[in-house]
């Protein structure tokens, strides 16, 4: 997705208008600038110590280790679950790429689980079928990383029972979901490992960056080791296994922290961005937003809606080339991991439910920055392109 400029410089009419860029106040500026006077750039420090400890906090978990991106977050998890060359580890196959590229940076190969229909997340159905038969077969998976699509939660009630039931760690991709809840919980706390993103597209942003958080402080601990050279501490370095350059700058991490405090406010903005969308959209015929599931808050990342082309004789791709011609941006629902030619020979249960998603998904831009009348924009664009589109048909 895009990179931005910052929200203060894009409200003017007429401007590009962001899917979702970052969304910065004075209060970003002046801590960077604290952390910069402080000498301490590095990756690692003060600010680092501070965004893991208050992070932790925030999502409710014991320990947070803050890396370079949402990618390393999940590679390490993936590797402190135990994941090694030619294992499975099952995964969501309606996710972006980085959350199957992890398993194979482990050398593990991907099973591909297809969506429910009630979360747009993996298939609780089909994950227990794919243990089951994976049990009686005796090749149990390395891990199962369920992915948080979109913002909103997959259905933990469920998924945890599963991996519990059939002894599999579970790594949960949170990357697109900080500030989302199930059941009161919070996005990213319901494996044995969570991992974010603070890519500049996200609800909070670092530029790049990301997190990852777990209740074994023994594992945090590795996970901190494997993400810093793995350094066995000595007078003189000294390595006994491969390790990562994966730490946050201490510069990152106080950006971070700014806008970690602003998180619940960035959190209700996206969702009231939403429901002004659903307001105003939802009475068109053939467009259906996506839902909430049952316990689920979603942060709302990104406002998605399906479109039925058959009843609009518009599709998600007619919508986008509309807004991209009156310098809007928005952008399918992610192509599931099945349909990329990088992964199309993976395992696989299911796919129907993603590759419908994916041909009548549509995310529309959703930034906490998105001001009133820039959101009046997107939605007289879409209104029009929809109403032209079915007065065609009629014609
Ligand atoms: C679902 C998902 N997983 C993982 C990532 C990877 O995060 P990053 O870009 O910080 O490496 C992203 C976003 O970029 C994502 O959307």
């Amino acid at each position: 997705m895009t990179m931005q400029k910052a929200s203060s410089a894009a409200t003017a009419t007429g401007d590009r208008i962001y899917l979702s860029p970052p969304h910065m106040s004075d209060a970003e500026l002046e801590m960077l600038t604290a952390a910069f006077r402080s000498n301490w750039i590095a990756p690692l420090g003060p600010e680092v110590d501070a965004f893991e400890r208050q992070f932790a906090e925030k999502v409710g978990v014991n320990h947070a280790v803050a890396v370079s991106s949402g990618t390393a977050a999940l590679h390490l998890s993936l590797l402190a679950a135990g994941v090694k060359p030619g294992d499975e580890v099952v995964v969501s196959t309606l996710t972006f790429v980085a959350s199957v590229n992890a398993i194979r940076y482990c050398g593990a190969n991907p099973v591909l689980i297809d969506s429910d229909r009630a979360s747009w997340n993996m298939d609780p159905a089909l994950l227990e079928d794919e243990l089951k038969r994976a049990d009686g077969a005796g090749r149990r998976p390395a891990a199962v990383l369920a992915v948080d699509i979109l913002g909103q939660c997959a259905d933990y009630a469920a998924i945890c029972a599963i991996c519990d039931k059939y002894g599999v760690p579970l790594v949960e991709d949170a990357a697109e979901a900080l500030g989302a809840t199930l059941h009161g919980r919070h996005a990213g706390g319901f494996g044995a490992f969570g991992a974010f993103s603070f890519n500049g597209n996200k609800i909070i942003t670092t530029s790049g960056g990301g997190m990852l958080v777990t209740a074994d402080g023994k594992l945090a601990e590795r996970c901190r080791y494997l993400a810093s050279q793995a350094k066995v501490p000595a007078e003189h370095y000294q390595h006994e296994e491969v390790g990562f350059n994966y730490r946050l700058s201490n510069l990152l991490a106080a950006i971070g922290r700014a806008q970690l405090q602003r998180l619940d406010n960035l959190v209700d903005r996206r969702r009231q961005i939403f429901a002004n969308y659903q307001r105003q959209l939802e009475g068109l015929p053939g467009v259906e937003f996506m839902p909430e599931f049952a316990g689920s808050r979603s942060n709302r990342w990104l406002t998605a809606v399906l479109i039925d082309e058959t009843r609009l004789r518009c599709s998600p791709l007619d919508l986008c080339r509309a807004l991209s011609a009156v310098n809007i941006e928005a952008r399918p629902v992610w192509k599931p991991m099945h349909r990329q030619p990088l992964y199309a020979s993976a395992r696989r249960r299911g796919g129907a439910v993603a590759d419908q998603l994916c041909r009548r998904g549509l995310c529309l831009p959703s930034g906490s920055s998105l001001t009133a009348a820039q959101q009046q924009r997107v939605i007289d664009v879409v209104r029009t392109t929809i109403l032209s589109a079915t007065k065609r048909r009629a014609g």
